[in-house]
C-alpha cells in the first residue's frame, strides 16, 4: 500500500474458529493498511465465551493487547445455536497451543459498542464479519441509522455453488439465516467473500510448511491450528483447510488478489430443506436490483505471500 493512503477504519465481527484467528492475526499485523478499532464476538463455530477469550487470547500472541474485544449474541436471533465442534475441536481454536488471554473482555455488550461506535464515526467505518450475522444485525434492528456509517461491510459467508453445512447452506448463513436477511436487506454496501472463493485458499502441505518455517510465536500458533483443523477438514471433506475468513481480510487490504460480480442475493428463510441458502441471481433471472458484490476468484499464492508476510511481522519469541 504506498505511505500517503491512511489505514481503513476497521471493525471485525467473528467467532473464533481456527480461520477467524488467523484472519485475526493477519488484520492485527497490518497496522499500516488497517486501524483496527476493536473486535466482536459471536456464538457460532463454538459458544460466545469461547469466542471472546479466543479473541483475546488472539490478539495477545499478534502483540496487539490493547485493541479492545466486546462479548456479543450467545444465540442466533431465531433458530437455536448449532456449534460446530467437529471442525474446530472443543475450544474452537484446536492446535493454537496459547495461554489464557491476559486482559478482561470490555464490559459493554457487543451491539450496544457497534451501535455507539457507528454513531460516533466522523468516518465511515469498514466492518469484516467472519461468523453468524446476529452483532451487526441486531445493531441494525435497534438503530437503523448506523448504516450510513458503515462504509462496506465485507463478509464471508454463501456460496454461488454447493454449502457445508448441508448442501445448500454456508455455515455463517445457515448459523443465522434471519440475520443474514437483514444484512442482505439493509441497503448496506455489501461483498461476500464465499466458498467458491474460500476453497481455493487451501493451506496445503507447502504452504503450511511455509508457515511453519517463520518460527514466531503467531506462526507457530497458525501452524498448530492447521495441523488440527486440516486433519479435521481432510477427516470431513476429504481435503486440507481453507482459510474462508482470511480471505476477507486479504480482500481489505488487497482487492486486486480477487475478481467478482454485482448480482442479487437474497437468503432463504422459510425452507426447512435449504433454509440459509445464498441465492444468487449470477444471470439477473429475477430482474431485481444487485445487493452484492459477489467475488468469484482469488489469487491464492499471492493471498498466501500477503498472509506469510504479516505473519513475519508479528512480535517474537521475548
Ligand atoms: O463456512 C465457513 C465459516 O464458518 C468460517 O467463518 C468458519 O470460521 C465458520 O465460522
Ligand atoms: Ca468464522
Amino acid at each position: 500500500m504506498s505511505d500517503n493512503v491512511k489505514p481503513i477504519p476497521l471493525i471485525i465481527d467473528c467467532d473464533p474458529g481456527q480461520d477467524d484467528a488467523i484472519a485475526l492475526m493477519l488484520a492485527m499485523a497490518s497496522p499500516g493498511e488497517l486501524d483496527l478499532l476493536g473486535v466482536s464476538a459471536v456464538a457460532g463455530n463454538v459458544p460466545l465465551a469461547l469466542t471472546e477469550a479466543n479473541a483475546r487470547s488472539i490478539r495477545d500472541v499478534a502483540g496487539r493487547p490493547e485493541i479492545p474485544v466486546y462479548a456479543g449474541c450467545p444465540r442466533p436471533m431465531v433458530k437455536v445455536l448449532e456449534t460446530a465442534e467437529y471442525v474446530h475441536g472443543k475450544s474452537g481454536i484446536d492446535g493454537a497451543n496459547l495461554p489464557q488471554p491476559s486482559r478482561p473482555v470490555e464490559q459493554a455488550h457487543a451491539v450496544d459498542w457497534l451501535i455507539d461506535i457507528l454513531r460516533r464515526a466522523e468516518t465511515p467505518i469498514t466492518l469484516a464479519t467472519l461468523g453468524p450475522l446476529t452483532n451487526v444485525a441486531m445493531a441494525i434492528v435497534m438503530a437503523p441509522d448506523i448504516v450510513e456509517n458503515i462504509s462496506e461491510l465485507v463478509l464471508m459467508g454463501g456460496a454461488l455453488s454447493l454449502g457445508n453445512i448441508t448442501p445448500s447452506a454456508e455455515f455463517n448463513i445457515y448459523s443465522d439465516p434471519h440475520a443474514a436477511h437483514i444484512i442482505f436487506e439493509s441497503g448496506l454496501k455489501l461483498t461476500m467473500i464465499g466458498l467458491d472463493v474460500t476453497h481455493q485458499a487451501r493451506a496445503n502441505p507447502a504452504r503450511l510448511e511455509a508457515i511453519r518455517a517463520i518460527g514466531n510465536p503467531a506462526s507457530n500458533s497458525v501452524a498448530g491450528m492447521l495441523d488440527f483443523y486440516g486433519a479435521q477438514y481432510i477427516a470431513t471433506f476429504g481435503e486440507g483447510a481453507p482459510l474462508h475468513d482470511p480471505c476477507v481480510i486479504a480482500y481489505i487490504i488487497r482487492p486486486d488478489l480477487f475478481t467478482g460480480q454485482d448480482m442479487r442475493v437474497d437468503i432463504e428463510i422459510g425452507s426447512p430443506l435449504t433454509i440459509g441458502r445464498t441465492v444468487c441471481d449470477l444471470h439477473d433471472r429475477a430482474g431485481r436490483p444487485a445487493n452484492t458484490h459477489v467475488v468469484e476468484t482469488i489469487d491464492s499464492d499471492g493471498f498466501f505471500d500477503l498472509l506469510n508476510e504479516s505473519l513475519t511481522r508479528l512480535p517474537g519469541i521475548n
